[in-house]
């Protein structure tokens, strides 16, 4: 039987992952800063929402109302399908504190404790019905604990694959880091796309690369993106190679 799939909709991507990501997968998105795991993520969702498949985004890095306005930026406006009941922004940021947070739906008040957070984020998922959801960031949310990473990750997955929905956790490592957040992160994740800026010669190089997809085939290159006002394009026709010397930068179709 075929693998069902669920498309990310964004150009060149599903093709490197040969159709889409496995539904119900749990995916890590790591990646250094600025290296567009949130852009990637919020166009994830937003693609759902116009292909009618509800929605929910755990903001625990920005406040809600950034989160709109940065979307907003992109043409992503998801005010609308908040008001239908087909999108939630999981508040995990502002812990209830300031006006603004008065008018959120779905607010953790308690931002540090974890189970706090997993029951908002299942009640949001029920009440839109999702089928995506993006966590930003779980890094966030074992920073300060890291022996309790493989636990939340696993309870994140139990929860929201256990409720139909295909996910990005996104995870953030250092510049310099070669990995994708830790080994229990790592291995108990159902895939990793890593995200990556490489300085050469004086310039920053943008690329990704599908570490693992379990269920699937999928592109064993490191493709080169670029991040546009209306989102992100990946180059699934090139391969970008970097040089293990910071030498020279390769790209070919
Ligand atoms: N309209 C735009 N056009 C082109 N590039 C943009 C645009 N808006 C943002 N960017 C690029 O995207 C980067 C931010 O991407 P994003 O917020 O997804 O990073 P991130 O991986 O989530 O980083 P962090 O881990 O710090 O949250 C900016 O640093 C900038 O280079
Ligand atoms: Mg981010």
């Amino acid at each position: 039987m075929a693998v069902e799939r669920v498309k990310t909709g964004i150009e060149g991507l599903d093709e490197i992952l040969h159709g889409g990501i496995p539904r119900r997968n749990i995916v890590l998105l790591s990646g250094g800063p600025g290296t567009g795991k949130t852009i990637l993520a919020q166009q994830f969702l937003f693609n759902g929402l116009l292909a009618g498949e509800p929605g929910v985004y755990v903001a625990l890095e920005e406040h809600p109302v950034q989160v709109r306005v940065n979307m907003a930026q992109f043409g992503w406006e998801v005010r609308k399908f908040e008001e239908e009941g087909l999108f939630a922004i999981v508040d995990a940021f502002t812990g209830g504190i300031g006006e603004a947070a008065r008018r959120e739906r779905y607010v953790v008040r308690a931002p540090d404790e974890f189970e706090a957070m997993v029951d908002v984020l299942r009640a949001a998922v029920r009440d839109v019905g999702a089928v995506r959801a993006v966590v930003d960031s779980v890094t966030t949310l074992y920073i300060t604990k890291p022996v309790a990473a493989r636990g939340i990750v696993m309870q994140l997955k139990r929860v929201l694959s256990g409720l139909g929905c295909t996910s990005f956790l996104i995870s953030q490592v250092s510049v310099t880091e070669r990995g994708f957040g830790g080994p229990g992160v790592e291995h108990a994740a159902d895939g990793i796309i890593r995200l990556d800026l490489d300085e050469i010669k004086g310039r920053l190089y943008r690329s990704l690369i599908v570490w693992k997809m379990r269920g699937t085939s999928h592109s064993m290159n490191r493709h080169p993106f670029e991040i546009t006002d209306r989102g992100i394009i990946v180059h699934a026709k090139k391969t970008l190679s970097v040089g293990v010397s910071q030498g020279e930068v390769l790209s070919h179709e």
